[in-house]
This record gives C-alpha cells, structure tokens and sequence, in this order.
C-alpha cells in the first residue's frame, strides 16, 4: 500500500521507544497472503492505516523472493522481516540487518559448503532452487523420508544444525538453536516489545516455534494438519475457521486486541459503486473548458490531439459511460461541477466524471512532473530527465484522486480503462478500493528498454501498480519486450503465452 511519504512513521528502536499496542508477526504463504480477496483487504487496510499495529513478516522465504512483496502496492509495507526460517533478519524499509541478532545467527551457522556437502549423499532429498541463506532447504517426499530420517538428523547433529520437516515436502536444515519462533522471540526483546502485544499467525510446521516461544497465535483456516495436531493442546493457539487473511481477523477478535469499537476495525462493507460499465479514464476531457468573462466555457479540442476523438468512438452505442479527467478547480469560478454529460445529443449516456485539482497540483502534477521527468525518459532523453521527490508526492495524490473518482464512477464488474503514463499509480489505488473491476492499462507513448526505464526513481512502485491490471497494452510488440524485460529485472517472471501479431508490427 502506498502511504503519503510525510506520513510514514519510523520504528527503529534508535529514535522511537514508541511500543504498539499489536505487532502482527505473520507468516506469509498459506497465511498473510491467502484468503478471501474480502478479508485480505479488510486485514491490510487495517495494518496499513491503524497508527498502533506493526507488522513483521515471519516466513521461510528467502529475502530476495520477499523483495517482490515489498514493492506491491495492495499489501502493506512490513517494519521487519524474518525470513530463511528464521536464518534472516532484518529492517523492512532499509532491508538492513538487525544487529546484533543477525550476527548471532551467523556465528551459529557452520556455511553452506559444509552443510551440503553433508547432505549430497542422501537420496530423495532435491535441492531446492530458490533464493536462500543461512540454511539449506530440499524436497523431500515423506515415503523417501521414512528411510533416512534418523540418517539425517544424526549428519545435522554433528554439523550442531537443526531439522526442520513441512508440509510434508520441505525439509530445511537451519542453523542450531534457530528458527522462525526464537529469531522473532530474539526480536521482540531487542525492541522491547511485550510478548502479549505480539500475535504469531501461520499455517504449517514451520510455523510451530511461534507458538511454542510464548506468543499468543492462530492457526488460520485449512492450517496443516499436523500444525493444528501439535497445537491442539496450546492455550495460547487459537484455531480459525477462515483462511489465510479472515482467520487473522478472527484471532484480533478472539483475543481482543484492539477495542470493538475500533473504527479501523470496520469493515470496509460493500464498497460505493457507480452506473458505468465502461470508465475511460484519461488525464484530458474530451473537449476543451477555458475561462471567458469569469466564466467556464466549452469548446472543440484545439489541440492535434488523436487520442480524444478515437476514446470517444467507444461511447454512443447505448453504452453506459464514464470519463474521468482533470479540470482546473479555482474558486473564483464558483462551485465545482463534478459530474456533467458530455453531449447529450451525440452520446446520451456518456456522463464526465472531472477531479478537481488546484493550480498547484496541476502545474506540479501535469505540466513540470509529467513533462519533465517521465516524458523524457520514456522518449529515451533519459539525461534530461528531472526527478523531484515533492513531485512525485503531488503525483501520487493526484493518482488517487483518479481512483477514487474513477472508484466512484464504475458499476460492479465494470472495465475500467485507463491511459497513459500520467495515471501510472491509478491502478494501486483503484485495485484496493475497488477488486471487482477489470483495470485496462494502455500507453500511447514509446515504452523504453529497461536500462533506461530503470532511471526512474520509483519503478518498482510504478510496476507494483501496472502489475494491478487485468491488461496492459502498447503499440508494438518491441514494447511489449521492453515492458516484460524492465519486470523480468524487479521480480520473479514467468511467461505463459505468446501471441502472435501481424507481421508489420514486427519491423
Ligand atoms: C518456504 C520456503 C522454502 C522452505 C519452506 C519451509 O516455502 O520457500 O524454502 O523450505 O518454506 O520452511
């Protein structure tokens, strides 16, 4: 989720001896990240805006493949982060490790040569081929298991490391004495931090050393069986109906974490939804307002623009619409229409949809940012690019002002479709407010080559929220190549399709 940069809090125990009332330590697959889309966002919105919850992300992944996580806009961004099992911790925002614990963990573990080179001999166990430290993680099916099991746990004995079995198929090899309940119990002792302030929630045996180092904690919905056998008998566990995000929110309840009366504890309900099946939205009108006598008039564009008359051909046919843009909003001009029809003559049910935004915004948002940084650099000029921070925070309130209007305009289901790099950070906001819609994303300008897109300050943010949409369109397929390279180099990237196209477009 993406807060205003002026109000992001900073917790290092440094500056802030501030304790929350509720630190969320959570795993993340089959747990923080599973759930109904509902519960999921009603859980991060609560995380994300309450000023009293922190959230430490507890999970067996490695920290590159938790990276991807922290640059997706629909979940919130976590203070810490333990992840190898417990190999690993470090500072969610500066990604730094935390010291001295993390030191402590490395003195413990005798590397991953060693460690290997012990194992290699077991047969059915399969080197796993994911990002990991501090530890060394196989498949293994529990039938081969059955076998070298005692085998395997003398080796570990003598390396002095740990075994750890899991959803019958993960077997990790840790360093001694560490694992993810005693690192977050470490934590939680470096920061201060009271145990009953923590709630510990996951889903499978890897989680188990949460529950057993003295948290509170909830097993969510569809746990693994034998997490939920071995936790039967724990007063503090609490076991849920709900998976994944629902089952957090049940455990808030069930231990009375926050007051009931909470108001970020309100659902977010039925989301306001509006009459249009099909909301364009593109930063300019579709005419052109100007200022005569005190007054704001109408006229046709008068600029060569191709982009205005070739939206609008999609409106007329009896289609109910929306179009969603910006418009100067000066007070001297009197009260601020919102919503007007465009022309009800030519398209009775096309209805505009205008986001008031000041001077300032427009001239920051509009004509110095949008110009001036991204124009050049998508245009390759990449030296004559100029980032500015203050700008970039204008722009994202602008981008929300988008969603939410756009929020406001679109029927349940609707497509929404959106233009041009001005409203690159629409599709973040809008996700959250609105998961029923179908988001359409198409750029009318070039999509550089990723060394050059990669210039851009906050590309990771930028491609959090484009990976929001439903689709995402160019104008040839060598920006397509460019677009799928600049992701391929920010996140895991899997291609499942490939589509032809005419000839012509190749060259
Ligand atoms: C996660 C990790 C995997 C580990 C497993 C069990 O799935 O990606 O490497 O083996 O957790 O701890």
């Amino acid at each position: 989720m993406i807060s205003d940069p002026i109000t992001t809090s900073d917790l290092s125990p440094a500056n802030a001896p501030f304790v929350p009332r509720l630190m969320l330590a959570t795993d993340l697959d089959g747990t923080f990240l599973a759930g109904s889309p509902a519960h999921r966002q009603q859980l991060y919105r609560l995380v994300d805006r309450h000023p009293e919850i922190r959230l430490t992300f507890v999970t067996g992944r490695g920290l590159e493949a938790v990276m991807p996580l922290l640059s997706d806009p629909s979940l919130p961004r976590p203070d810490y982060v333990i992840c190898d099992v417990g190999g690993t911790v470090v500072d969610g925002r500066t990604l730094q490790p935390i010291q001295p614990l993390q030191t402590r963990i490395d003195r413990r573990w005798p590397g991953e040569h060693a460690v290997a080179t012990e194992m290699a001999g077991f047969r059915g166990l399969v080197r796993q081929d994911v990002p990991q430290e501090r530890r060394c993680s196989y498949f293994c099916e529990p039938d081969a298991l059955a076998d070298v099991r005692a085998d395997i746990e003398a080796t570990a004995k003598r390396l002095g490391c740990s075994v750890l079995y899991s959803a019958d198929r993960y077997l990790d090899i840790l360093p001694p004495d560490t694992d993810k309940g005693r690192t977050l119990a470490a934590l939680a002792e470096h920061l201060e931090l009271p145990r009953e302030r923590v709630l510990v929630a996951g889903d499978t045996l890897n989680d188990l050393s949460m529950y057993t180092s003295g948290f509170q904690g909830v097993c969510v919905g569809e746990s693994e069986p034998a997490l939920v056998t071995a936790t039967d008998q724990l007063s503090n566990v609490f076991h849920a109906q709900a998976p994944g995000c629902g089952g957090i929110l049940e455990a808030i309840a069930h231990f009375d974490l926050l007051d009931a009366d909470d108001p970020h504890l309100r659902g977010t309900g039925e989301p306001t939804t509006g009459q249009s099946d099909l909301v364009m939205v593109y930063h300019r009108l579709p005419y052109e307002e100007y200022i005569e006598d005190g007054e704001r008039k109408r006229r046709r564009p008068t600029s060569p623009n191709g982009i205005i008359p070739s939206l609008l051909g999609f409106f007329g046919g009896g289609q109910t619409g929306s179009w969603v843009a910006w418009s100067v909003d000066d007070p001297k001009l009197g009260t601020f229409e919102t919503r007007t029809p465009v022309d009800p003559e030519a398209y009775p049910d096309l209805t505009v949809a205008r986001v008031p935004l000041s001077k300032t915004e427009v001239d920051a948002f509009y004509k110095r940012f949008s110009k001036e940084a991204f124009w050049p650099m998508l245009h390759t000029f990449w030296e004559r690019a100029r980032f500015s921070e203050d700008d970039w925070a204008i722009y994202l309130r602008v981008n929300r002002k988008f969603a939410e209007a756009t929020a406001a305009e679109a029927a349940p289901g609707a497509t929404v479709w959106l233009h041009d790099y001005n409203l690159w950070m629409v599709p973040a906001y809008l996700r959250e407010l609105r998961p029923d819609v179908r988001i359409a994303f198409f750029h009318h300008t070039y999509f550089p080559s990723a060394d050059v897109f990669n210039v851009v300050p906050w590309r990771r943010e930028i491609l959090g929220s484009l990976l929001q949409c439903d689709y995402i369109g160019f104008h040839i397929p060598r920006q397509v190549e460019n677009f799928v390279d600049v992701v391929r180099g920010a996140m895991p990237t899997e291609v499942l399709e490939r589509e032809g196209c005419a000839p012509r477009f190749l060259t």
